[in-house]
């Protein structure tokens, strides 16, 4: 199976002549299983037409950032890929990609993306040798972009020499031993339990929590970026992640997960479970709606104790599998996690405190500690869920090696 398989990977052209074996490229891409979304610089078009792209693609091409009176959100193009690769790529774009100018879709895509961006110039040999070009890439390599070596030869322009793009088929094996060397979880199948349960009362009402599920998705994408197979096992959330690696199992109560947990953990590797489960349901649900009855001020209701996921796991779980528990507290937050650690037979719990400002449930942002059975804990700053997840998965990913 290719390392591009299910990536998800946003193809940048520009205006070179060399912009016909996007095309090739293009279809080799998508053949290798990727996920392909192709965005066009204006001078692009003039050499190879946005049909041709959108076809191979089978995604609509993009080139400006107002497509007829549509909005194309840059930011979320930007985090959806796994990869960005700009083939080819003009002095002009890269020279703007050097300085952070963003005067059109792809370039403000770049800027708003957080995964590798990659580049194969084409472009004639005077302007690839030139004082300006060469300080850009040397720009350009600094800032982290990867350069896909020209190639040596005959140019377009007649003059011999370097300039030449890679050709499709380089840039795919570059693509493929990129994502195979940053793959750690290539191969492993991971469970996460992520958002709330509800648990019913009657047919119009429900016991629930705060948790928006935003942890748990951050992690699932983590978890493929890297190369992992993940099932979400999801409560109700207004989020759904869509990557074709994320296998998402819609639940509603403590009981559907634990159900759903049980059935599919003995297949992964290692669970992580985010989810915020309720601990008890109402004893009975009611059929119907439950009226007020006469003048009552209050209304008692019975609640039973749902099953422990974790601890169902954490008793079963064999040698080689890992599995990692959270721990929201608001007092005494180590000595509850410690507990629960070693209570459900974790390999290292996560522990948040809702006394910390940004941390917690709704927000994008999260402060943790990770608590192992043995040493001290590990704290991080106050960051992004995005940069949590990656946190979390690197002491995951240092327990399955
Ligand atoms: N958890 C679970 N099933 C439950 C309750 C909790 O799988 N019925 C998991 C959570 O997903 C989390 C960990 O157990 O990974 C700790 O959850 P938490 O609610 O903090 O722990 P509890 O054991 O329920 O303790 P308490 O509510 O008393 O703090």
């Amino acid at each position: 199976m290719s390392a591009l398989q299910g990536k998800r990977i946003i193809l940048g052209v520009t205006g070179s002549i060399a912009a016909y074996k996007s095309a090739f490229l293009t279809r080799l891409l998508v053949k290798a299983g990727a996920e392909v979304r192709v965005i066009m610089t204006h001078a692009a078009t003039q050499f190879v037409s946005a049909l041709t792209l959108g076809t191979l693609s089978k995604n609509p091409v993009h080139t400006d950032i107002m497509d007829e009176g549509q909005w194309n959100n840059h930011v979320e193009m930007g985090l959806w890929a796994d990869r960005i690769m700009v083939a080819p790529a003009t002095a002009n774009t890269l020279a703007s990609m050097a300085n952070g100018i963003c005067d059109d879709l792809l370039l403000a895509v770049i800027l708003s993306a957080r995964c590798p961006v990659m580049v194969a110039p084409a472009m004639d040999l005077d302007m690839w040798t030139h004082p300006a070009t060469r300080r850009n890439m040397e720009t350009l390599q600094a800032d982290g972009i990867r350069l896909i070596p020209v190639g040596d030869g005959e140019l377009a322009s007649g003059l011999v020499g370097p300039g030449r793009m890679a050709e499709p088929e380089e840039i795919i094996a570059f693509l493929e031993q990129d994502l195979a060397t940053t793959q750690d979880l290539l191969g492993k199948t991971i469970l996460v339990t992520a958002g709330p349960t509800q648990e019913a009362l009657d047919p119009v009402r429900y016991l629930t929590n705060h948790s928006s599920g935003k942890m748990g998705v951050a992690l699932a994408e983590e978890l493929v970026r890297r190369g992992a197979l993940v099932h979400l096992l999801l409560g109700p959330v207004d989020i759904l992640p869509t990557h074709p690696n994320i296998q998402v199992v819609p639940i509603t109560t403590a009981r559907d997960l634990l159900a759903a947990s049980e059935r599919i953990f003995p297949g992964c590797d290692a669970g992580i479970l985010a989810a915020a489960v309720a601990d008890y349901r109402p004893a009975t649900e009611a059929k119907e709606k439950i009226k007020k009855t006469g003048n009552n001020d209050t209304l008692s209701l019975d609640l039973v104790r749902n099953p422990d996921i974790a601890a169902t796991l954490g008793a079963t779980k064999r040698p080689d599998q890992v599995l990692v528990g959270f721990a929201l507290e608001t007092t005494n937050e180590l000595e509850y996690a410690r507990k629960k650690l070693v209570a459900k037979n974790f390999d290292f719990i996560v522990l948040n405190s809702l006394r910390d400002p940004g941390a917690g449930f709704a927000g994008d942002t999260n402060k943790i500690s990770l608590v192992f059975p043995k040493g001290e804990p590990q704290s991080f700053d106050l960051k992004s869920k995005t940069a949590v997840a990656t946190d979390i998965v690197n002491a995951l990913a240092s327990l399955l090696k």
